[in-house]
């Protein structure tokens, strides 16, 4: 059954049979031969050729030839933690979720934050979208919260993501440029695909730069479901604010810190937690009623879109702190496996299009990089609660299972199969939507609001900040070669607001725009994004 202790579930009691301390031992092959000697391969003669008996030295290169295993296709770059969270109050009105159910019961959490576009040994303090993934290990199971540091994403269809990646990464010919936002396959994917400016207007502004992983805030992105006892379910958008408050680098910082220190967010993580300063984040979760569904003048499906807070304000509901360093980057932060179709029964989707797409990506993708399908059983992804059932074999298998019979039903197991569950005895059962329509490709009449929020955004910038902004436009857009795509993006932040593309388009060589004729303001003009932008300090 589940470890646990009496403040909650014990990770690392789960995690010490894989410690492996060499403190007061001797070295030894893979077998657990001890070696006499490691500096000096085994020769015939003192000149002589190496002997291929020499099954230490084989041994000592093939392992090393084999350390490399594939990068995140993307957020190869990323740091992590152990830590744990404790909800405020039982929230059993909206979700049956267990681990959101008793103020006393600590759930072990494990975090890892990255960037999105460089590759496992590029600098941290680029312009960038940062991930924020969560992986809660309860008692019913892990969940995973796999979230951005922006509330917003760059595409509303999770199909048109390879084309968004490709147009972020470096270029296809000579693999340049490392910066994500700073060449012609970016500003020419954006501009052509104008869903992605209301992220765009996120990139460009201090959010792209954090001065410290302590000092971002998460968000689940999607508008996910939560599911009560009764089968109710609740719409629900989620939100991490650090108690630190959110604080950003300013563009030359930032600089400077990538040639000094590359590693100045990772080594920030690390230190704070060694010296005992734990970086804490407060969970609030907006809630939609069923009922408001369609009571926005957005989707509530459409990943492109926030909900003000001044029509949903966030409700706290808990609180995480990450108080652990890992033992081992490789084994821990780069082996850690998260998925968005990681749910606990309490949580459920919804039919988000680019969530939809990321419930198929992430295990896919982790059979590759993880070499096989056993990956859950590695140590930082083995869940603390009880794992049983018929999967069976595959590479790297670490399971000696069990009995004579492994299908269902069965009768020849002494004690019999595994048996199914009922929710009471915490099954998951997906929700049970009424879903109608014919079968369509043409992305819904609901998504086609490029505009209003972006305009929010810049609207709700101080002085400082829109100056900031203006900056980074014209840093990042200054680097695109291509006159015809320089243009076609100040159109595009034509759209969102004159004034801001005027005054881009004076610091990239191309001709100012007339004002644009559409108007998208749809969004109320009484709503900011006060709350979101909120603390965030010069
Ligand atoms: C990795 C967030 C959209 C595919 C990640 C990670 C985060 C993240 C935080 C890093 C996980 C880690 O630390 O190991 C998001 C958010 C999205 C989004 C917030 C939009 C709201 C997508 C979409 C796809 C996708 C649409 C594909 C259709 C992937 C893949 C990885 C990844 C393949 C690498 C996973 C691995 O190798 O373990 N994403 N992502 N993501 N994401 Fe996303």
């Amino acid at each position: 059954g589940p470890q646990s202790t009496e403040r909650g579930l014990d990770k690392q009691q789960n995690l010490d049979a894989a410690r492996n301390d060499p403190a007061g031992h001797h070295l030894t092959t893979d077998q657990g031969v001890r070696v006499a000697q490691t500096d000096d391969s085994l020769r015939a003669g003192d000149r002589g050729p190496t002997l291929l008996e020499d099954f230490h030295a084989r041994e000592k290169i093939t392992r090393f030839d084999h350390e490399r295993i594939p990068e995140r296709v993307v957020h190869a770059r990323g740091a992590g933690a152990y830590g744990r969270f404790r909800v405020y109050e039982s929230m059993a009105d909206v979700t049956r979720a267990d681990f959101l159910q008793d103020p006393e019961l600590e759930t072990p959490v494990f975090v890892r934050f990255s960037t999105v576009a460089g590759s496992r040994g590029s600098a941290d303090t680029v312009r960038d979208v940062r991930g924020f993934a969560t992986k809660f290990y309860t008692r019913q199971g892990n969940y995973d919260l796999v979230g951005n540091n922006f509330p917003v994403f760059f595409i509303q269809d999770g199909i048109k993501f390879p084309d968004f990646v490709h147009s972020v990464k470096p270029e296809p010919n000579n693999e340049m440029p490392q910066a994500a936002s700073a060449h012609d396959t970016f500003w020419d994917f954006v501009s052509l695909q104008p869903e992605a400016m209301h992220t765009v207007m996120w990139l460009m502004s201090d959010r792209a730069i954090p001065r410290s992983y302590r000092m971002m805030q998460g968000f689940g992105v999607h508008t996910f479901r939560f599911v009560n006892a009764a089968g109710q379910g609740t719409f629900v958008k989620f939100h991490w604010r650090p108690l630190l408050g959110v604080h950003s680098l300013v563009w030359d910082e930032a600089q400077k810190c990538a040639g000094k220190d590359p590693d100045f967010n990772r080594r920030d993580l690390w230190t704070a937690i060694e010296n005992g300063q734990y970086p804490e984040w407060e969970l609030g979760v907006q809630l939609v009623s069923e009922d408001d569904e369609h009571a926005f003048d957005f989707d509530l499906l459409d990943a492109t879109k926030i909900i003000p807070e001044e029509q949903v304000p966030v409700r706290p509901i808990g609180r995480m702190v990450l108080d652990r360093n890992p033992d081992n980057f490789f084994a821990e932060t780069e082996q850690i496996a998260f998925h968005t179709a990681n749910v606990v029964p309490g949580i459920d989707f919804t039919n988000d299009p680019l969530l939809q797409a990321r419930n198929f990506s992430y295990l896919d993708t982790q059979l590759i990089r993880l070499g096989g399908p056993n990956f859950a059983q590695l140590p930082v992804n083995r869940p603390v609660a009880r794992v049983t059932n018929n999967q069976r074999d595959g590479y790297g298998q670490q399971d000696i299972h069990v009995g004579q019979a492994n299908y269902t039903p069965n009768s020849l197991n002494p004690g019999g199969c595994p048996v199914t569950a009922s929710p009471d005895a915490g099954a998951f059962v997906h929700y049970t939507e009424t879903v109608s329509g014919r079968t369509i490709r043409e992305r819904s009449p609901s998504f086609q609001d490029f505009y209003s929020q972006a305009t929010l955004f810049w609207n709700s910038m101080a002085d400082w900040e829109r100056e900031h902004i203006v900056a980074a436009f014209r840093f990042e857009l200054g680097k695109c070669e291509h006159r015809h795509v320089r243009e076609r993006a100040v159109d595009r932040i034509n759209e969102i607001d004159h004034d801001l593309a005027v005054a881009v388009a004076r610091g990239i060589g191309v001709d100012e725009p007339t004002a644009a004729t559409t108007n998208h303001g749809r969004s109320s003009p009484a709503l900011s994004m006060a709350n979101l932008a909120g603390d965030s300090v010069r």
